[in-house]
């Protein structure tokens, strides 16, 4: 799906035209992947529109520089005001938000330490990730997901997604919509850009975070919708066998939000339904980010765009 372009993009305190927002080939971020990021979502509400748990995300940003001991000059609350800033001067929701920070142009060699860095937010319109109306086929990787103590997964950092990419390209060649990547002890992780849950018995079973999971702000909604709906969560290891007996599966995201596996292995989950625990969870999510519930929890920062009218309005 071709990127959709818009009119700004904020770079470090100011917004610049979308084709002017471009780095040098010699950054330090393009030879050693030295980059934190964000993807959030904007969602539009009846005459509003708002942004999904964006002090979290912008939180989750520090930290993840932080790991990778890279100052970002800017509080969370300056960032959030950067997110909205642009999203308002471009006009569009909803839409899909990228925050970035990087290590730009200095010097060459690994440490990264003395190459400035850089901060840009960019946003634009993008729909449906994981694909399949029906609900998702996918597989179990052959890539494993990172391992303790190599690369951080708490980190949302840029070269993580290599990982991703084996596991996501490995899938779709071989005729699934995402790949599922064990842990290196051959538990249960995550999706390549997803936290996945499961149902067995009315219980709610997802993979904590010692199991190289991101820590997803989807994720801890979902677990806060479910423990309201009064369903039991557990975090534990799972094994891998036990996607292929439980009731029912689905992955979280920003850019998947609940998506319900269909089959995993070319073994359907149960009869592949949609589950009922999986669809209380999904409309009690999509009925509070589209405004038809009321925002309980503050997880949307309403930003001052003007929403077309719904189709027959
Ligand atoms: C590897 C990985 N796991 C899980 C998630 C879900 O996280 P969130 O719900 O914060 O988008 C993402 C997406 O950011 C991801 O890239």
């Amino acid at each position: 799906m071709p990127l959709e372009t818009t009119a700004n993009i904020w770079h470090n305190g100011k917004l610049i035209p979308w084709d002017k927002a471009q780095i040098h080939v010699m950054s330090h971020v393009v030879h050693y992947g030295s980059s934190v990021f964000e993807g959030i979502r904007c969602y539009t509400q009846p005459n509003a529109a708002g942004i999904f748990r964006l002090h979290e995300h912008m939180q989750r940003m520090l930290d993840s520089a932080k790991i990778y001991r890279m100052p970002v000059p800017y509080t969370a609350q300056q960032l959030c005001a950067a997110v909205v800033d642009v999203v308002e001067a471009n006009g569009i929701a909803p839409c899909y938000i990228r925050p970035i920070a990087f290590r730009g142009y200095g010097e060459m060699g690994i440490n990264p330490l003395t190459s400035p860095v850089e901060v840009y937010v960019a946003n634009f319109p993008w729909g449906k990730y994981v694909p399949g109306n029906e609900g998702a086929d996918v597989c179990i990787s052959s890539w494993s997901r990172l391992a303790p103590n190599t690369m951080p997964s708490l980190a949302k950092a840029g070269a993580n997604y290599m990982n991703s990419q084996l596991i996501r390209m490995e899938a779709e060649i071989n005729g699934y919509s995402e790949g599922i990547a064990l842990d290196v002890n051959g538990y249960l992780s995550e999706g390549s850009g997803e936290n996945l849950f499961l149902v067995r018995g009315g219980v709610l079973y997802t993979t904590p975070l010692a199991n190289s999971v991101l820590s997803g702000i989807t994720r801890n909604s979902i677990i806060t919708i479910a423990k309201q709906l009064g369903i039991e969560v557990v975090e534990q290891a799972l094994p891998r066998e036990m996607i292929y007996i439980c009731d029912e599966a689905f992955f979280t995201g920003t850019a998947a939000e609940v998506t319900h596996l269909r089959s995993v292995d070319r073994i359907l989950v149960a009869d592949g339904k949609m589950g009922p625990i999986t669809t209380a969870i999904h409309n009690e999510f999509f009925a509070i980010v589209n405004g038809l519930k009321p925002d309980r929890y503050n997880w949307l920062t309403p930003v001052n765009v003007k929403v077309p009218e719904p189709v027959g309005a």
